[in-house]
């Protein structure tokens, strides 16, 4: 994996490469593709997200999206990327958000793909780019993810990618609208990956 630093010094933004993807965050020319594929995607992904807002797929509320994405860059509190096929179609998102440091340095894998293009190993190349990423560039000691118990393709994704499964915690996010329980996996920077 290849990481280089794409814009000027005064803008946050890197490109990530993993197998058959690159990764980079989001900017306003994606505002386009990334609606139609959320739209195009919505029955795919609303039983696993948080619920979408009524103007979720405005370009104002994608405006406000981005402004938080780099405010939340420059004071290392999330990375948020949206991934992209070879080709430069855009396939998804992944976000390593809720950074925290001093004795924890830790962060949280959040990620979506579009429903075309699920089941092509995407995913997994995705997150594996992150994974060194974060704990080199960032020097995180651990990623945390969840996941609702009954989302198959989401705990096939963190077994294979090396998470190993750490609890269960009840009604922990508010997933489309209700308080679910979850899974709880997470990642170490001495993990051996597979
Ligand atoms: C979870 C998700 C990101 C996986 O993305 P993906 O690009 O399809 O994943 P990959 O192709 O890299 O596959 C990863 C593993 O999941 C498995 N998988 C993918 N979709 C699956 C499904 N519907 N059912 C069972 N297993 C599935 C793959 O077979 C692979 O495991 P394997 O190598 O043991 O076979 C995608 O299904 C998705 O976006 N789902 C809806 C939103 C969501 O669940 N977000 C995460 C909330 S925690």
């Amino acid at each position: 994996m290849a990481l280089f630093r794409l814009y000027p010094a005064n803008q946050a933004g890197f490109l990530l490469q993993g197998d058959g993807v690159f990764l980079r965050p989001p900017e306003m020319r994606d505002y386009e593709a990334w609606s139609a594929l959320r739209a195009a995607s919505r029955a795919f992904l609303t039983p696993w997200e948080p619920a979408w807002s009524g103007d979720d797929l405005t370009r104002a509320a994608f405006r406000r999206r981005l402004r938080r994405c780099y405010e939340e860059i420059a004071n290392d509190e999330a990375y948020p990327f949206l991934i992209f096929r070879e080709n430069g179609v855009l396939a998804g998102g992944l976000t390593l958000g809720q950074i925290r440091r001093g004795v924890v340095q830790s962060g949280t894998l959040g990620y979506w793909i579009g429903a075309p293009y699920a089941r092509q190993g995407l995913m997994t190349a995705a997150v594996r780019g992150v994974v060194g990423y974060a704990f080199t560039t960032l020097r995180l000691h651990r990623i945390e993810a969840s996941c609702l118990p009954h989302n198959l393709a989401s705990v096939r994704l963190l077994e294979r990618t090396g998470f190993s499964r750490e609890g269960y915690a009840r009604a922990y996010l508010r997933i489309n609208g209700i308080w679910q329980d979850h899974l709880l996996y997470a990642l170490l920077d001495s993990d051996s990956l597979p």
